[in-house]
C-alpha cells in the first residue's frame, strides 16, 4: 500500500472535477472549496452511506436544523467563553499562527519560503498568545448592532440538543435512541491547511446517541468500536486508521472522555471522526439557560434524569479527503499493442464511486452508437452513467479509472448478433461478456 503525494491527489482533484478551488477567478478564497460535477456525487455517497448506516435503524432518527441558531445556545454550549485557539502574531510580516501549531507552520514572508515559524518565534517576532474565537458572526434582520448578532454554527451537534424533547416526543423513542444530523458548519481557523483537512466552511456527519447515566462508558466503546468499522466497511484498511485517545488535561469543555479516529494522509495521520462522551453537559446547560426542562422519565423504572450523551462526529468533508486519498493508487494497464503503460486509478468502493458505469460503442458507427445509447439511458434511471464515444477504448478506460468509475460496458460487433456486451473491472481490469438487458442488474448487485 503505497501513500501517494498531496499535489498528486489534489492536481487529479481539479482535473476530473472533484474539486477547485473557492472563488478560484477572483484569486480563491482561503478554507473554502468547490465541489465539482465528481465531488458532489462522491461527496452525496459518502453522506448517503453515513446517513443510512446511523439513521435507517430503530434506535436513530434524523434531523435537519437551521445553521442560525438563537445566540443563546452558545453561551449555554459553552462556545462563546470556550471556542477559542490560542493566537500569535508576527510583529514583522503580520502573519497570524495558532501557537500550539508553530511548530508546522512556515514564515509567512514569501520571501523567506521554507523557513520555519519556530525560528521567527526563537528570534522574538511574536506577540503573547491571545484567545481568538472560532465563531463567524453575523447580523439577523435589518439591524446591525450588538442585539442582532448571531453565528453561523460551528458543530451541528447543537441544533440536536436543543431538539431534544421535540424529537423524543414526536418519535416517542426510549432511551437509549440517538439523533443524526448531516450540515455545514464553520469555524474561522486561524491557518487553514492540506487542502479539505482544515477549512473554514465544512460538513459534519453527527450523531448524538442519549444513554442512561452509568451506561455511558460502556456504550462509548460500542460506538468506537462501530464507527471504527464504518470506515473499513466503505475499503479504507485498519492499518491506515488508527484510534487517537484524548488525554484527560485536553479534553474539550464539554467532553468526559475522547478519542479521535485517525487516517494516514500523505502528511501523516489525522483526525477524521471524533467519538465523545459528553456526559450530561450540553442538555444540563441548555435546560438552564432555556428554562426548559430536557430530560428524561423512565416509565418502567419510574426514574426521571438527565441523560448522557455519546457523540459520533464525523468530517465529511475531511471524509472525502480521506476516502478520496485512500482510493488514489497507480500501476500498470496494457495497451492496445500489448505494451505496460502507467495508470491512475481511484479505487474507491463501488457504493463510494461518483460514476457507477460508463457506457462504450467501439465505434461510431454500424448501430453500435444507438444501442450504447439505449443501454445508457436506462441505465440513468438508477446510476450515474457516463456515456463516451471519443478516442481509442484503451484512453477511454483510463479516463474511467482516474475518476474511480468500476464497471465500462462496451458495445461491439457481437452485440450485433448475440445481445452481449463486454463489462470490464476497474481493479482487476477483468472482462466479461453479459447479456445487455442483465447490464443493469449487474450494476444494481454489485455497486450497491
Ligand atoms: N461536535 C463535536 C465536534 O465538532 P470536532 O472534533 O471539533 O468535534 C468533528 O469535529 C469532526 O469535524 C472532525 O473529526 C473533522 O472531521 C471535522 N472538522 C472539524 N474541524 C474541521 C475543519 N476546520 N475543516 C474540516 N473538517 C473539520
Amino acid at each position: 500500500m503505497k501513500n501517494y503525494s498531496l499535489d498528486t491527489i489534489v492536481s487529479l482533484a481539479k482535473r476530473r472535477g472533484f474539486v477547485f478551488q473557492s472563488s478560484e477567478i477572483y484569486g480563491g478564497l482561503n478554507g473554502c472549496w468547490d465541489y465539482g460535477p465528481l465531488g458532489v456525487e462522491l461527496l452525496n455517497n459518502i453522506k448517503q452511506a453515513w446517513w443510512k448506516s446511523m439513521t435507517y435503524r430503530e434506535d436513530i432518527e434524523g434531523i435537519d436544523a437551521s445553521i442560525l441558531m438563537h445566540p443563546m445556545v452558545w453561551e449555554a454550549s459553552g462556545h462563546i467563553e470556550n471556542f477559542t485557539d490560542p493566537m500569535v502574531d508576527c510583529r514583522e510580516c503580520k502573519a497570524r499562527f495558532r501557537e500550539d501549531q508553530i511548530e508546522e507552520s512556515e514564515c509567512g514572508n514569501k520571501a523567506f519560503k521554507g523557513r520555519k515559524a519556530t525560528k521567527c518565534m526563537e528570534e522574538g517576532k511574536f506577540t503573547e498568545a491571545r484567545k481568538f474565537n472560532l465563531m463567524f458572526k453575523t447580523f439577523i434582520g435589518a439591524v446591525e448592532s450588538d442585539d442582532s448578532v448571531v453565528y453561523l454554527r460551528p458543530e451541528t451537534a447543537q441544533g440536536i440538543f436543543v431538539n431534544f424533547n421535540n424529537v423524543r416526543e414526536s418519535s416517542r423513542q426510549k432511551i437509549p435512541f440517538g439523533i443524526s444530523q448531516i450540515g455545514k458548519a464553520f469555524r474561522n481557523e486561524i491557518n487553514t491547511k492540506n487542502f479539505l483537512f482544515r477549512t473554514r466552511e465544512f460538513e459534519q456527519m453527527e450523531m448524538q446517541y442519549f444513554v442512561k447515566p452509568g451506561t455511558d462508558e460502556s456504550e462509548y466503546e460500542k460506538w468506537k468500536e462501530e464507527r471504527l468499522r464504518w470506515w473499513q466497511e466503505l475499503g479504507i484498511k485498519r492499518e491506515r486508521l488508527r484510534l487517537s485517545p484524548h488525554p484527560q488535561d485536553k479534553l474539550a469543555h464539554y467532553a468526559k472522555a475522547a478519542v479521535d479516529i485517525e487516517f494516514e494522509f500523505p502528511f501523516g495521520f489525522g483526525e477524521i471522526e471524533g467519538i465523545h462522551n459528553r456526559s450530561d453537559f450540553d442538555l444540563k446547560q441548555h435546560s438552564e439557560y432555556s428554562g426548559k426542562k430536557l430530560e428524561y422519565f423512565d416509565d418502567v423504572t419510574k426514574q426521571r434524569y438527565i441523560p448522557f450523551v455519546i457523540e459520533t462526529s464525523a468530517g465529511a468533508s475531511r471524509g472525502f479527503m480521506a476516502f478520496l486519498c485512500n482510493a488514489y493508487d497507480e500501476d500498470e494497464a496494457p495497451t492496445a499493442e500489448g505494451k505496460l503503460e502507467k495508470r491512475s486509478v481511484l479505487r474507491f468502493h463501488p457504493k463510494l464511486a461518483p460514476v457507477k458505469c460508463a457506457v462504450f460503442p467501439l465505434v461510431n458507427r454500424d448501430g453500435l452508437q444507438e444501442i450504447a445509447r439505449n443501454i445508457t439511458n436506462d441505465l440513468k434511471k438508477n446510476f450515474n452513467v457516463f456515456y463516451d464515444e471519443s478516442g481509442a477504448i484503451g484512453r477511454r478506460y483510463r479516463r474511467q479509472d482516474e475518476c474511480g468509475t468500476p464497471y465500462c460496458v462496451t458495445v461491439d460487433y457481437d452485440t450485433l448478433k448475440d445481445n452481449s456486451v463486454t463489462i470490464r473491472e476497474r481493479d482487476s481490469m477483468k472482462q466479461e461478456r453479459i447479456n445487455k438487458d442483465l447490464v443493469k442488474k449487474y450494476i444494481s448487485e454489485n455497486t450497491d
